[in-house]
């Protein structure tokens, strides 16, 4: 009969692993990430590994940076890149034009390089990729439409 064992944490034990020192063989680089807040009149400078979201690593380490939904899609954490690239392949929010033009989410944005900068005016990015569906003047009533809404309550 075997001894009995006392109950396994599987919490403690994820944390373990969570924790664990990646094994030399496979160490990641790390670049440097500048950010000049344009709102707050900050500029912030850290390190973040280049397998590592950018404004995830930025929280890490008590930068607090605009965000909304973390998931490439809202535009809130988007930036102008001043120097050096990002990849973004998760960065559904914005087109493959604008990030031609310098662009990027930091929310799924890993840092290829060294990379410097700025956060955008205020719903820029949205704009951008967005306004066109909505600069077409005042939308114009459809009573027929209105009618049928009004017939389903
Ligand atoms: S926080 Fe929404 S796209 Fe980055």
């Amino acid at each position: 009969m075997l001894p009995d064992r006392p109950a396994r944490d599987t919490r403690a034990r994820a944390s373990e692993l969570q924790q664990a020192p990646r094994p030399a063989s496979t160490t990641v680089a790390t670049h440097k990430v500048t950010v000049h807040d344009r709102q707050r009149g900050v500029v912030y400078e850290f390190v973040v590994p280049e397998d590592q979201y950018i404004l995830h690593t930025a929280e890490a380490q008590d930068i607090r940076l605009p965000f909304a939904c973390r998931h490439g899609c809202c535009t809130s954490c988007a930036v102008r890149i001043k120097s050096g690239q990002i990849r973004q392949p998760e960065a559904l929010g914005i087109s493959a034009e604008l990030k031609d033009q310098g662009y990027a989410l930091l929310c799924v944005g890993f840092p290829s390089g060294d990379v410097e900068v700025e956060t955008q005016d205020e719903d820029e990015v949205y704009w951008l990729q967005f306004g066109r569906y909505f600069a077409r003047g005042p939308v114009e009533r459809d009573d027929y439409a209105l009618e049928l809404a009004m017939g389903d309550e």
